[in-house]
């Protein structure tokens, strides 16, 4: 079934986390009349599945059944080779309570100095969802390797951003260009296949 989502609806962006909604709003270029789920306060789903694509579609499908409204949403994290994939569904656990990312820095800094690997390698994952309420959903994946580093650098962008170096780039994400980010983030890869998957 072909799935079209027309330039003008309402779309309700399922998360509290003001950076994702952020870039999720302007990837949509204006083409949609967006909120969040944290205007509209709708409650925040416990994330019980085991891949981003899992929670992605969990928390597509509880915003759009809460609102009525077609939802997007986004689930996300980083994966640390040397730590056998860690955060990965687990990067906004590891910021606890206070969501204090200097933290989850710190904690991935720790684990590999434990692990005593020289091995950075590490990648962001995004996957996006979209569902209708009682209706279809969609759900895609986007990827972006790289390597960390230490210790983290630059105030831009949220999260794991200060540690995260993409492939062939000397600055982290959390120094670069948010309009530069957006073009190479697993997040901007995952909306790539999304609008693919739509008419
Ligand atoms: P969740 O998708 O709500 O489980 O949260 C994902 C977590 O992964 C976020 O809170 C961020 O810490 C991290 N994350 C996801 N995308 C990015 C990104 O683009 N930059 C930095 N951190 C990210």
């Amino acid at each position: 079934m072909a799935l079209k989502l027309e330039p003008g609806t309402r779309l309700v962006i399922a998360t509290h986390n003001p950076g994702k909604a952020r870039e999720l709003a302007e990837m949509l270029e204006h083409r949609f009349d967006v909120v969040t789920a944290a205007d509209l306060a709708l409650p925040e789903p416990e994330e019980t599945e085991s891949t981003f694509a899992g929670n992605a579609l969990l928390k597509a499908r509880s915003a759009a059944e809460a609102s009525g409204l077609v939802a997007l949403a986004d689930d996300s994290g980083l994966s640390v080779r040397a730590l056998g994939g860690q955060p990965g569904v687990y990067s906004a656990r590891w910021a606890g309570p206070g969501r204090d990312f200097d933290l989850a820095m710190q904690k991935v800094e720790q684990r590999l100095d434990a692990a005593e690997s020289d091995d950075t390698a590490a990648w962001f994952t995004c996957a996006l969802a979209i569902a209708w309420p009682g209706g279809p959903a969609v759900v895609v994946e986007g990827r972006v390797d790289g390597a960390l580093t230490f210790p983290p650098r630059g105030g831009r962008g949220f999260g794991y951003d200060p540690i995260f170096m993409a492939e062939g780039r000397r600055q982290t994400f959390g120094e670069m260009d948010p309009a530069e980010k957006a073009q190479m983030s697993h997040r901007a890869r995952a909306y790539a296949k999304l609008k693919a998957a739509l008419v």
